[in-house]
């Protein structure tokens, strides 16, 4: 079973003579991006990683997870970005919903919290207070190695390691995930000795989920990154070699553009499962920091459903038209419950009585679905077979290959991300980061 792509609910707006003009552009990008001819063309390691690898990184990863395993009640993933979303997207997707508190019996692996993905002073306290003086661990996630918020979460928790085991014993409890020979991250790895595994070169954060980067998180939690891989390397032989009408991935990227010509400027990843909450952040990433250039791009948007019904639900469907919806659709839950029939129908539910919630869920999204449709909200779906590893490794290389085409197609480079800079050089300037003098001067005067 396979990830799909459906786009048969919107056929009312996108004709088949649209999609046929749209194939021979979409073909290109698609040859740009794999003859590596493009913009960013440095950066598409992630083509390959599922069957490309470095087996004894991997070896090492799984190593590394078993001792965390052994030796740590919590570990803590210091990352932002691309170090961070997809780890956390697999992690929510793949374990237990309530993870953290769910008891250690059903959970069996370490608590895992994330951190360095803000500068909140009140959010470093509590996480402080949870770990409490149980055993932990960190991982600190960094390419380059230099990004401010995980630095200063990772000083602060190496500091806390330090007091608490001695530095050469809270050594062997650092795990550094950075390039492999530059940065102060991996200086700092270098000189305290911790073990290191490395972002390559040319994979971008955001790209970089099915290396260490994701990898060893998603180990820890006991998900199965053998299958993960698998998972990637099956959706990439579809993506690499399969033509237009059998290349879901291809005609995503195609009919989004097409959407976006006819002037839908948003697309809503919805869901219908609260374990694909950050598959969606992990996702918006992607999309944004790759296409949100030159003044262009999609706006990546997203909703929990039914949740965001009952609050985003009437902008929807009746609000300013400028949107379409991707919905990621899980065909099969692992779990379900069923409605009982009560004798007395109080809440008028017996109605239901016999039927799974799934059952229930899906007739909610299906009736979504066509009322969107009706209020001019072009409806697209991705059909996500399992709750399972090797469906989630298919989605992740079905939207990166995606995400690349579409870059391609809209006439952006898709691997930079020149925009996130500025917020970085302002802030230096007042923190009062040497170098940034003059900056600073200037900045004070409009505050
Ligand atoms: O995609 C990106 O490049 C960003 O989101 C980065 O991943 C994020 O800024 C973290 O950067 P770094 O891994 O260098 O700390």
């Amino acid at each position: 079973s396979q990830v799909r792509f459906d786009y048969s609910l919107a056929s009312n707006v996108i004709s088949e003579d649209e999609i046929k003009s749209m194939e021979k552009i979409t073909n290109d990008a698609k040859d740009v991006l794999l003859s590596k001819s493009g913009a960013g063309s440095d950066f598409l390691g992630w083509i390959d990683l599922p069957v490309d690898y470095d087996k004894d990184e991997f070896a090492r990863i799984q190593k590394a997870a078993q001792k965390i395993q052994s030796d740590s009640e919590v570990l803590l993933v210091i990352g932002i970005g691309g170090s961070y979303l997809g780890a956390r997207a697999a992690i929510e997707f793949l374990r237990h919903g309530f993870y953290n508190s769910v008891s250690k019996e059903i959970r069996k692996t370490p608590e895992i919290y994330y951190c360095g993905n803000s500068l909140s002073g009140t959010y470093l306290k509590q996480l402080i207070e949870v770990v409490g003086d149980r055993d932990f661990s960190v991982n600190i996630i960094s390419k380059s190695g230099t990004t401010t918020e995980p630095a200063v979460a990772f000083r602060i928790f190496k500091e806390m390691l330090e007091n608490k085991y001695g530095k050469e014993e809270a050594a062997k409890r650092i795990y550094a995930t950075t390039d492999k020979a530059k940065g102060a991250l991996k200086n700092l790895a270098t000189e305290e000795g911790y073990e290191t595994f490395v972002v390559p070169d040319d994979v971008g954060g955001r790209f970089s989920v099915l290396t260490a980067v994701g990898l060893l998180p998603i180990a820890v939690s006991g998900a199965d990154i053998t299958k993960l891989m698998e998972g990637a390397a099956d959706m990439r032989q579809t993506c690499l070699n399969k033509d237009f009408a059998e290349n879901d991935s291809l005609k995503y990227a195609a009919i989004r553009n097409i959407l976006l010509r006819k002037g839908k400027s948003v697309e809503i990843l919805c869901n219908y499962e609260p374990s694909l909450h950050y598959v969606s952040e992990w996702w918006k990433q992607l999309f944004g920091e790759s296409e949100g250039k030159d003044q262009k791009g999609l706006f990546p948007a997203s909703v929990d459903l039914t949740t965001d019904l009952h609050s985003m639900g009437q902008f929807i469907q009746d609000g300013s038209r400028i949107m379409f919806e991707t919905v990621m659709e899980l065909e099969n839950p692992s779990l379900d419950v069923t409605i009982n029939e009560e004798p007395v129908d109080l809440d008028g539910l017996n109605y239901l009585s016999g039927k799974t919630l799934d059952f229930i869920n899906k007739s909610a999204m299906k009736g979504t679905q066509l009322a969107h449709t009706d209020g001019n909200v072009p409806n697209l779906s991705v059909k996500l077979p399992k709750q399972d590893e090797f469906s989630l490794g298919q989605l992740f290389y079905f939207f990166e290959f995606a995400c690349g085409v579409s870059g391609y197609i809209l006439g952006v480079n898709p691997f930079n991300q020149p925009g996130v800079e500025s917020y970085k050089a302002n802030m230096f300037a007042l923190l009062g980061k040497p170098g940034y003098e003059a900056q600073r001067e200037e900045l004070m005067k409009r505050l």
